[in-house]
């Protein structure tokens, strides 16, 4: 099939948006942020990826709710401008689909659905403790898309990464173990993936 993107994300007889399965699997980053109060916040997101190693940089595109709506987690970092991005294992699926409900803003998805909080170092926001790795951002610039055809604009939001935790359990051999961190990724529709086999190869001369 063949379609032009402006005239629709859904046409026939797609019944999801093929975008998530194309562009997949991806990482899911488990955004906390806060608002001016210090109330925290945690969401999901999988529109979420690397920019550069180093410095380390990251980025992640929260949507609007609806026209003009901002997500708690958007509107939290216009105020305070930090983040920490917890990496999702497989242990973590339920809890962390959990949290991606559209609760109130200011209601603490760390309370709410039984996650616990870990302090960080160079942010306010804090860290989910269970997570095996995660990363303490500051916004380093924030880029707004057009609105689509559902009337909602996404921004993507870029961070420097200014201290990273990884749990000692997942390194081995001086190296990130991934089959030790078990990484949750997104695919498309309501579907999810693990990491299935592991192989290297050398980087040609
Ligand atoms: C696995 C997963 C990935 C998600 N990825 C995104 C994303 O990349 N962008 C987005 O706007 N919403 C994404 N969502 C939906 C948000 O998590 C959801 O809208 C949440 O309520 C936002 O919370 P907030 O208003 O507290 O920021 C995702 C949900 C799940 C379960």
């Amino acid at each position: 099939m063949f379609f032009r993107t402006r005239d629709g994300m859904r046409p026939a007889p797609l019944t999801h948006n093929p975008f998530n399965a194309l562009v997949g699997p991806r990482p899911i980053a488990w955004v906390s942020t806060v608002d001016v109060d210090g109330t925290a916040n945690l969401a999901p997101f999988s529109y979420f990826n690397a920019g550069s190693a180093d410095p380390p940089f990251v980025m992640f595109a929260p949507n609007a709710k609806g026209p003009g709506a901002a997500k708690d987690s958007y509107a939290n970092l216009l105020a305070v401008p930090e983040f920490v991005v917890s990496l999702v294992s497989r242990a973590q699926a339920e809890q962390m689909n959990a949290s991606s409900k559209a609760y109130a803003h200011g209601v603490d998805e760390f309370a709410r659905c039984g996650v616990t909080p870990a302090p960080c170092h160079t942010v306010r926001p804090p860290r989910v403790a269970a997570s095996l790795a995660a990363l303490e951002c500051h916004v380093y610039e924030v880029v707004t898309l057009p609105v689509g055809s559902d009337q909602r604009a996404s921004h993507v939001v870029i961070g420097e990464v200014t201290a990273i935790h990884i749990d000692d359990s997942v390194i081995e051999n001086g190296q990130v173990s991934e089959r030790r961190l078990d990484p949750l990724a997104r695919l498309g529709a309501f579907n999810y993936g693990t990491l299935g086999e592991i192989f290297a190869i050398a980087r040609p001369e």
